[in-house]
């Protein structure tokens, strides 16, 4: 018996994209996405690594899913490349694009594992950059259409459609930071595609349900942060609301209560020079399933050195830190208690992602015992069911990710996988983390 049970039907799963893991860039007709061309830039990505091949999982799909199969994973969310299936981002269809994933739909039900598909991890194709992206709003009248055209061909079979990934870091780490495609360094940009990004959430939403052959959930996920003030200052304080707002509330507010924090804010006016139309917040609060990414914390303090938001971000001692992140296994609960408090949200709760980077290598024997990924995801899963305990209806958890993949900006450094890649030969190994999630979903809990 599990020391710790999670209620029946619980789901869980494993989650990817399809830049991080597919490879095959230029190949059945695929256009190029905003990715392609920022990896192909020298100096954008961490040894100049890019997705061309990554997990060459647009030809091992079969394996990959008989390996998720053999774990016993009954959920996987991966995403459909926007640029495989219409090239130039908007008209005619790439036949053969659309028809893997269908194929792999259909290979993930022969398995018994249920596809749920997010429409846009990030790969936004060029040809819609080039005519300006995510800032300009047609954009998300693009992306109806593409939403439709993934409805219309998958939804007999699937029943869970996330229109987005992370808009935020889209928006914000692409336009803003300049540390994502397209590498842009504007914030009024930043704040204009993040609009438009949750608008084309509500429209496609709207689209998707016109089109539907089946029952469909929709629905997003959002990398949330609990914000922390440094010290018990009202500065520091102040500090950290703002920084709550600007990268919680911002995504939260608009899709659960239908409000913006944006009009709260002088300067947020002044950036956003009157992007959020009429109508526009009672389109985008439309949602069947939150999923939250969770990874860590920010703990802020003032910094009038730093403008416009006069904040900066430190690193308290005493927790443990990975290669990218502090690990901080409460902020799990604070953030699922807190969103389930302050917004009551009438639509499901799961966690989307929730994992760590570990620098994991072979041992003599040819095993990966990644110790440091168990002990993480045993204390972050005490945490959801410590949420469920508290009376917060969280209905699933993924783990990000099923195999080590293309980690964006740091590119193969990385490794976030319960299955590790050796990227030069594309042999996978499961890790002792993938055996031990596997007795996890078989348990439905955790033993110790
Ligand atoms: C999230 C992304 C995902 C992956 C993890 C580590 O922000 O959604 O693609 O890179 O971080």
């Amino acid at each position: 018996m599990p020391k710790i049970s999670f209620p029946k039907n619980f789901v869980w799963g494993v989650a990817a994209s399809a830049y991080q893991v597919e490879g095959a860039w230029n190949e059945d007709g695929k256009g190029p996405s905003i990715w392609d061309t920022f990896s192909h830039t020298p100096g954008k990505v961490a040894n100049d690594e890019n997705g061309d091949v990554a997990c060459d999982h647009y030809h091992r799909w079969k394996e990959d899913i008989a390996l998720m199969s053999k774990l016993g994973v009954k959920t996987y969310r991966f995403s459909t490349s926007w640029p495989r299936i219409l090239p130039e981002g908007t008209g005619a269809v790439n036949k053969k694009g659309l028809d893997f994933y269908d194929r792999l739909v259909d290979e993930l039900l022969k398995h018994k594992i249920e596809p749920y598909v997010c429409l846009f991890h990030w790969d936004l194709p060029q040809a819609l950059q080039d005519k300006g992206g995510w800032p300009n709003r047609e954009t998300a009248h693009h992306f109806t259409e593409y939403a439709r055209i993934v409805a219309a061909r998958l939804s007999d079979r699937v029943s869970v459609i996330l229109t987005h990934n992370e808009p935020w870091v889209a928006a914000f780490v692409g336009y803003f930071l300049g540390e994502h495609a397209p590498g842009f360094k504007d914030l009024g940009a930043a704040f204009k595609a993040l609009h438009h990004l949750l608008l084309s959430h509500g429209l496609a939403a709207e689209a998707i349900r016109a089109e539907a052959r089946g029952a469909v959930k929709i629905g997003i996920t959002l990398n949330l942060n609990p914000v922390h003030a440094a010290t018990d200052s009202k500065k520091d304080r102040e500090a950290a609301g703002r920084v709550d707002a600007i990268m919680n509330r911002i995504v939260l507010d608009p899709l659960l209560s239908g409000t913006s924090p944006i009009l709260e804010f002088k300067m947020g006016k002044v950036l956003t020079g009157g992007i959020i139309k009429p109508g526009d917040l009672e389109k985008i609060r439309t949602l069947d399933l939150l999923g939250v990414n969770y990874y860590s914390r920010a703990v802020m303090k003032h910094a009038a050195t730093i403008p416009v938001v006069n904040v900066a971000q430190v690193h308290p001692e005493g927790n443990e830190y990975s290669g990218m992140w502090e690990i901080y296994p409460e902020g799990l609960y604070e953030l699922l208690t807190r969103i389930w408090k302050n917004y009551q949200p009438q639509c499901e709760l799961m966690i989307t992602e929730n994992g760590i980077p570990v620098p994991d290598g072979l041992d003599f024997d040819g095993r990966v015992r990644d110790e440091r990924r168990i002990r993480y995801l045993r204390n972050h899963i005490a945490q959801v069911q410590r949420a469920i305990a508290d009376g917060v209806p969280v209905k699933g958890y993924f783990h990000w990710s099923l195999m080590d993949n293309f980690e964006w900006a740091l590119g193969y450094g990385q490794r976030f996988g319960l299955v590790y890649v050796d990227f030069k030969t594309q042999k996978r190994i499961v890790k002792d983390s993938g055996r031990w999630f596997a007795e996890v979903i078989r348990t439905n809990g955790l033993r110790d």
